[in-house]
């Protein structure tokens, strides 16, 4: 973390401006940051895509989408001054002399200096082109040789979004072409589950108390479970999801869920600082068990919704969808065992499970912890719920500890109770998106809550194993659960093999 909380004044350049991603969350998170004063004194967005808009076009456009919740106009006018558009095809070199215009001019303009926030907003094959793109003008001057973090030297950032690689092989490769031009100090690979507030404050919770870390070991815990389970279904992404980069495990475990497992199981870092963090949660990425083929059945499982009804409405099945194929085989739900064979964590596993249309949105960790070692309620012992921790993400963000309590009365009648600290009631507030934190933080230059390559590449090689297993072995019972659901049955099953139950609230 560096020792300065102000973002520097810089020109945010984003490519794939004309996707969902900035008006639904790029734009908001800025004019956030702005309206609360957390924006640099001097800043200006380009925001560039093939798509003809001019200034103003791209301008309205952003505001058609925020007005309906958050912007006041007279406000937006004024943000607005600082959002600019410039229609180009940043993959062709032939178009790169108009975009560095552009920058210079607008750098100008708004007194944001060298300092240039690089913002891949778009479809991951597009990534390695505009890399080399950027890496070909001359708008990097620093590349690999800016290091420090607390000189006043101008810097150029790149922010790189999911998904990062579609496999071990892949990821690496693109590691390297962004290592062709940016260090990795100056590399920001985003992940917007790092930027959930109750994310991080697990590590209040666990670094900043002494009543929980003595048990957050394999001794008194019996397993974790991070569930990530959404209500809607593929929304029009039909295409993406049923390509090589879509499937939940691609989409939600090997990226947003594996994250969170290691913040549950990284060991106390020695600072906060940015760097003695990631060391911490790159130990983790390297722990995790690389699953052997035959292992896969047992460990792993796929998922997909078939037509069902959710909060009273139809859904119609995955393979309906336009862009999906009638007898694919992604995953739009993935279960799946992990372990990390570390002397914290033998013998513990991590269950991490996501699915599309399914009963409930909802993300949380439950920690579940071991029986105690005597029962002395012995006629009430079958009785006896584990105690648990749960931490939930989202919606209903917060903690809440669930433990055995006397029912009152005569004779010894046991129930589970729960203490609840809900973040809503507590802080008067609604958690902030985690994309305002987490673009504050690349203006800042901290990158705590950003992913090293190694993450992603130990992440990749986890699942591999399984993503080929599923390649080798089309399932013939897909569709396998109906929307509306907590998903399929053998899930439940696998579970239920070691003893466990998912946490179906
Ligand atoms: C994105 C995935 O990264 O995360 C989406 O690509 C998913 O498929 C989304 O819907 C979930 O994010 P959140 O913040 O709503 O849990």
């Amino acid at each position: 973390m560096p020792n300065n909380l102000l973002a520097s004044d810089c020109l945010i350049v984003i490519f794939g401006a004309s996707g969902d991603l900035t008006k639904r969350k790029l734009i908001p998170a800025l004019y956030h940051l702005w309206d609360t004063g957390m924006a640099p004194k001097n800043f200006a967005v380009l925001g560039i895509a093939r798509s003809k808009f001019s200034d103003d076009e791209f301008r309205d456009a952003m505001y058609e989408f925020s007005k309906k919740s958050y912007v006041d106009e007279s406000k937006w006018r004024e943000f607005a001054k600082k959002v600019h558009y410039h229609a180009a095809d940043s993959t062709k070199a032939d178009d790169w002399a108009g975009i560095q215009a552009r920058v210079g001019s607008l750098a100008e303009d708004h007194g944001t200096g060298r300092n240039l926030l690089f913002y891949l907003s778009m479809a991951p094959q597009f990534f390695e082109p505009i890399i080399q793109q950027i890496g070909a003008s001359d708008l990097v001057t620093e590349g690999r040789m800016f290091c420090s973090l607390t000189d006043d030297k101008p810097w150029q950032r790149i922010v790189i979004e999911k998904p990062f690689g579609a496999d071990p092989e892949s990821a690496v490769h693109l590691n390297n072409v962004v290592a062709g031009v940016f260090d990795e100090a100056s590399t920001y690979r985003i992940d917007h589950y790092l930027g959930k507030e109750l994310v991080q404050n697990l590590m209040v919770l666990r670094f900043a108390n002494s009543m929980f870390e003595p048990l957050w070991n394999r001794q008194y815990i019996d397993h974790v479970q991070v569930t990530a389970s959404e209500t809607v279904g593929v929304e029009g992404r039909g295409s993406y999801y049923d390509s090589p980069n879509g499937g939940a495990m691609r989409d939600m475990v090997q990226s947003h869920l594996l994250q969170v497992l290691s913040v549950v199981a990284m060991e106390p870092p020695v600072s906060m600082q940015a760097e003695d963090i990631r060391t911490e949660k790159i130990k983790v990425f390297k722990a995790l068990r690389v699953p052997k083929e035959e292992d896969v059945p047992n460990i792993a499982v796929r998922g997909q919704y078939g037509a069902g009804s959710i909060e009273g409405e139809t859904l119609e099945g995955f393979r309906e969808n336009d862009g999906v194929a009638p007898e694919s085989q992604t995953d739009t739900y993935t279960a799946m065992q992990f372990n990390i064979d570390t002397w914290r964590w033998g013998g513990v596993p991590f269950y991490l499970r996501s699915g599309k249309a399914m009963a409930k949105k909802l993300t949380e960790i439950v920690i579940y912890f071991k029986p105690t070692p005597h029962c002395l309620f012995r006629e009430e012992a079958k009785k006896y719920k584990a105690n648990q921790i749960v931490i939930g993400i989202q919606p209903d963000a917060g903690v809440r500890i669930r433990f055995e309590g006397k029912v009152p009365g005569l004779g010894m009648k046991i129930k589970d109770v729960l203490m609840d600290f809900n973040y809503v009631e507590q802080w008067k507030v609604e958690p902030p998106d985690g994309y305002a934190t987490l673009l504050h933080d690349t203006m800042r230059g901290d990158q705590t809550l950003f992913k090293h390559r190694d993450e992603i590449e130990n992440a990749w090689e986890a699942v591999q194993p399984v993503l080929d297993y599923w390649k080798e072995n089309p399932q013939d019972d897909l569709p396998n659960y109906n929307a509306g659901t907590w998903g399929p049955s053998a899930a439940d099953i696998m579970m239920a093999r070691d003893g466990r139950y998912w946490h179906n609230p």
